[in-house]
């Protein structure tokens, strides 16, 4: 991008120990792939069983990606699972897993006053070097940082699900943000094996500004009775090529998630015609129906 090629890579520190904070669909990705490229890391959840969950997440993944990596190496394989695996810790107390990282990764809940109050808490405790970044999918990162003094040591890096197999990374820079904090967060991200594109602190960043919109439209053509959700994931993948229609890709991302994002913006940007909630959408949430990562949503994974 113009912004980074104006900049010197060598301006950025390097990111040794990261900490995740978050185990789910995307922490535990995101814990995988920095593993996999030799950083030490550290994931904190709420309870010790979403930390097996995410552990267990991560195991299946690897188990996909040696497979093919190590078709003809049983040896080498089981090599890079240990070593992955022993590069990964996990722990349910913040301020521990915060004491000596030089990142701290949060993909947590999508929810602003609890992302604040995060990262309020983690400000106060974590050293003075150590970045701070969300990994949100909707929420403005300026108003996450509210309440941190670090401003200069704060942004946004935006994973894509799967994590492991997603090449993208969306990096994002808040008005605080100082030259080298942006510069070692693209270096991170060309660490991690992703490419990395430079955003503004704009609603859904690049890809979900226009992802979101869409998949909030697919909803709403099946609440009007437009087209059945198979063939609308059928038109999408065969008409436009997109590998996942998108009822399939509501479901993959996950139903809470996707109503947190469009909830979310409704309440900043309510008259954005494009930010519009989905009635069925928010009826199938109700229903406790959060899409694949809990075996149903749209459709049924059981
Ligand atoms: N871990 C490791 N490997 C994985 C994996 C995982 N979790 N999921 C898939 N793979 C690998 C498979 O092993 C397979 O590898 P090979 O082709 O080398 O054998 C490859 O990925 C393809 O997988 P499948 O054959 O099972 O299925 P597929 O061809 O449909 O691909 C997919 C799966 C990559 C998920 C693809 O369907 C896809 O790209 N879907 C769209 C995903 C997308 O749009 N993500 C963005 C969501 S929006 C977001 O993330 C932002 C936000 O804030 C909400
Ligand atoms: P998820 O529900 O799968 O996982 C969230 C995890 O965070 C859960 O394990 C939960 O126990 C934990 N958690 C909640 N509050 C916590 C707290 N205060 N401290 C520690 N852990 C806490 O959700 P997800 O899909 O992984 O999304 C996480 C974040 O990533 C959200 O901000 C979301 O918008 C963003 N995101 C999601 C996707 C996606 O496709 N699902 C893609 C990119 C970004």
């Amino acid at each position: 991008s113009s912004i980074a090629n104006k900049m010197n890579s060598s301006l950025g520190r390097t990111i040794k120990t990261v900490t995740v904070i978050g185990g789910g669909l995307m922490g535990s990705g995101i814990a995988q792939v920095a593993a996999e490229t030799n950083h030490q890391v550290i994931i904190v959840d709420q309870k010790q069983e979403f930390l097996d969950k995410s552990l267990n997440i991560i195991q299946t993944s690897l188990k996909r990606i040696i497979k093919k990596k190590f078709e003809q190496d049983q040896q080498g394989g089981e090599k890079y699972f240990n070593d992955v695996k022993n590069r990964i810790k996990t722990t349910t107390n913040v301020n521990d897993a915060v004491q000596s990282t030089d990142i701290v990764i949060e993909a947590i809940i999508e929810n602003l006053e609890t992302k604040q109050k995060l990262f309020k808490q983690i400000d106060q405790v974590a050293p003075k070097h150590t970045i701070l970044t969300s990994n949100t999918s909707s929420l403005p990162i300026t108003e996450i940082a509210k309440d941190v003094q670090r401003q200069d040591k704060f942004g946004g890096l935006h994973f894509f699900n799967p994590v492991p197999v997603m090449k993208l990374l969306e990096v994002i820079r808040i008005s605080g943000t100082s030259d080298e904090t942006f510069q070692t967060l693209l270096n991170f991200g060309k660490a991690l094996g992703k490419t990395t594109v430079s955003c503004k602190d704009t609603p859904g960043f690049i890809v979900n500004r226009l992802l979101v919109p869409y998949l909030l439209e697919a909803a709403r053509m099946i609440e009007r009775g437009d087209a059945t959700p198979e063939d609308i994931d059928t038109a999408m993948k065969l008409g436009a090529g997109y590998p996942m229609g998108p009822i399939e890709l509501l479901d993959y991302v996950g139903l809470d998630t996707s109503k947190y994002i469009v909830d979310g913006w409704k309440k900043l940007y309510p008259n954005e015609p494009s930010f519009q909630a989905s009635e069925l959408l928010n009826k199938i949430v109700g229903e406790g129906k959060f899409g694949r990562k809990t075996g149903a949503g749209f459709y049924n994974y059981k």
